[in-house]
């Protein structure tokens, strides 16, 4: 990779620290991203329009390039769009919250040390697959096995929210923007104070994708319009406005190119930075809905 290290001054530290969620002034922001755009191989997939985006793509990994690939003509609909809008929307009173919001609220409770997002496996079950029966949006559940470890995931980014720095371990994966914008910021390491490798933004039909070499630490940011407050733990967005994304993680032996060094850091289970004493934790990659309970609430919601 051929990179330069981004670093700031003391004397703006104090406003570095209170900017979440990536903690960077205006100036390391200009930098960053234009480190990310500059960055070889390229952390985005894309058509390349020029002879220098063509070089920059080149050494990118067959095999993501092959995620890529196949998922170069995912959409979401607009009906899809909307009908996530009106989930997600906030709501006058508890009896009209979209399924959206009460799972955002329900993670904020739980665990308030950065704003939630919502993970909807595309196999298998959700833990909150329950709240569509139980808060009318639905008749019956499918009777489908649960499943942690999907290995193709829906990602629901409303406005302002934002993951913890996590690694995708030994993972080869992809992160295909389907609606709304989102930013990537990429690590060196897994660890608080990595140094940071470059900021891109996702629109729909981008693709940022990872490997254990490459790009596996991570943080994303969805930078649309989230209303009334400053982003930052505890923070829950006032508005309808959301990015989404699509996520393919192959495990080492899923690759067409196998490395045998003898560690098992498998989509499970990946470590990620804590938000509120900053240090290492594992996360069970759980889904919070499934995409079959998703697509009949969805589906089954007025648009008027
Ligand atoms: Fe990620």
């Amino acid at each position: 990779m051929i990179m330069t290290n981004a670093t700031h001054s003391a004397d703006t530290l104090d406003e570095v620290e209170g900017a979440y969620p990536f903690h960077i002034t205006k100036e390391e922001e200009r930098r960053l991203r234009l480190q990310g755009a500059r960055a070889v191989p390229s952390p985005v997939i894309g058509q390349a329009t020029s002879f220098d985006e063509y070089n920059r793509q080149l050494m990118i990994p067959p095999a993501v390039m092959d995620l890529a690939r196949k998922a170069a003509d995912l959409r979401l609909s607009a009906w899809e769009v909307e009908a996530m809008r009106k989930h997600l929307a906030p709501s006058e009173s508890d009896e009209d919250m979209g399924l959206l919001r009460r799972i955002l609220l329900k993670k904020n409770d739980k665990d308030d040390s950065h704003p939630p997002y919502i993970r909807v496996a595309c196999t298998g079950r959700g833990d909150f697959d329950h709240l569509a029966t139980e808060h009318g949006h639905l008749d019956s559940l499918d009777d489908t096995e649960g499943d942690i470890g999907s290995p193709v995931v829906l990602e629901i980014w409303p406005a302002q929210h934002y993951s913890p720095i996590h690694s995708h371990g030994h993972t080869s994966g992809i992160v295909f923007c389907l609606a709304g914008q989102l930013d990537v910021m990429l690590y060196d390491d897994l660890d608080w104070d990595a140094t940071k490798l470059g900021l891109v933004t996702l629109t729909p039909g981008q693709c940022a994708w990872l490997t254990k070499e490459t790009y596996a630490v991570h943080r994303v940011f969805c930078p649309m319009d989230g209303g009334d407050g400053t982003t930052g733990p505890g923070f829950v967005n006032s508005t309808d406005e959301f990015g989404a994304s699509f996520h393919v993680y192959l495990n080492p032996d899923e690759t067409a190119i196998e490395i045998n060094d003898g560690e098992s850091h498998n989509r499970n289970v990946f470590d990620y930075i804590r938000e509120d004493n900053q240090e290492r934790d594992k996360f069970t990659t759980h889904s919070d809905l499934s995409w079959s309970v998703l697509r009949r609430v969805l589906s089954s919601t007025p648009l008027t």
